[in-house]
């Protein structure tokens, strides 16, 4: 079963994501745990300070390493499996993407760090991470929102997570095409109807239509990810098609 536990002096950042919604139900059912660490519980003295002045001077603070060196220990120990890893999210980490989040999903446990201030002792990150990871190319006040979003990604893709078998299978990235259109009732919104292809019931009808928008979307709003794909016949088919369309568009 995937364990994530989160080390953050924030503890209470997490706790009301890991309450709602699917990653709720997911460890209500027992397919997924979570729990946050306050690392904060590993500081020392009265004061329980987790931040110090950076050696060589500058502005801002840095993480001390022993409270944090203490929680990932507590963590490791606690971990259910050896085939727990540590991430400490930070943004010089290799860019998270769904690639990153399906490998993530094969392991038991992802003890994730969060930092806070200017960044952490260099000295916890040498013996203690197995990974680093960005969730882009901005800078965060702290890793706890990209916690959240790497158990976000991770979580929906263990099996039994989502309703259907197949449901993350469908997603966008998944096949290496953004996902395609959807509708629900009612039939008409606003003047606009659904296209008549999905009331029709003809499912080969539809999965064609599906696969079509899919690489329509992707041409159009992602161009890049066909970048390292190949197109197998049906799509090949599907994008002549189209631009027979717009040749005709443009000669009418
Ligand atoms: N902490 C601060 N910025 C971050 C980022 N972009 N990704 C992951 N962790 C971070």
């Amino acid at each position: 079963m995937m364990d994530f536990v989160v080390l953050t002096i924030f503890p209470e950042m997490i706790n009301p994501f890991l309450n709602h919604g699917i990653v709720r139900r997911a460890i209500e059912r027992e397919i997924i745990s979570a729990s946050s660490i306050d690392v904060r519980g590993f500081a020392e003295g009265r004061h329980k300070v987790t931040d110090d002045r950076p050696y060589g001077g500058g502005c801002g603070m840095v993480m001390k390493p022993e409270p944090l060196a203490g929680a990932v220990r507590a963590a490791k120990a606690n971990a259910p499996s050896a085939n727990a890893k540590t991430i400490y999210l930070t943004p010089q980490g290799r860019k998270f993407d769904q690639g990153i989040a399906r490998r993530l999903a094969q392991f038991d446990g992802l003890i994730m760090i969060c930092g806070r201030y200017e960044g952490v002792d260099e000295r916890v990150l040498d013996g203690l991470v197995d990974y680093e990871i960005s969730i882009g190319d901005y800078v965060l006040t702290g890793g706890e929102l990209a916690a959240m979003i790497v158990i976000d990604a991770v979580a929906r893709l263990i099996p039994g997570v989502l309703g259907g078998d197949d449901s993350a299978e469908k997603d966008s990235f998944e096949g290496g095409l953004l996902e395609h259109a959807h509708y629900t009732r009612p039939p008409v919104f606003e003047g606009e109807k659904v296209p008549e292809v999905l009331l029709s019931g003809n499912h080969g009808d539809i999965e064609k239509w599906r696969l079509e928008t899919s690489l329509i979307r992707t041409v159009l709003k992602r161009p890049d990810l066909l970048k390292d794909r190949k197109l197998n016949l049906q799509e090949k088919e599907i994008l002549k098609k189209w631009c027979i369309d717009i040749e005709k568009i443009i000669s009418a």
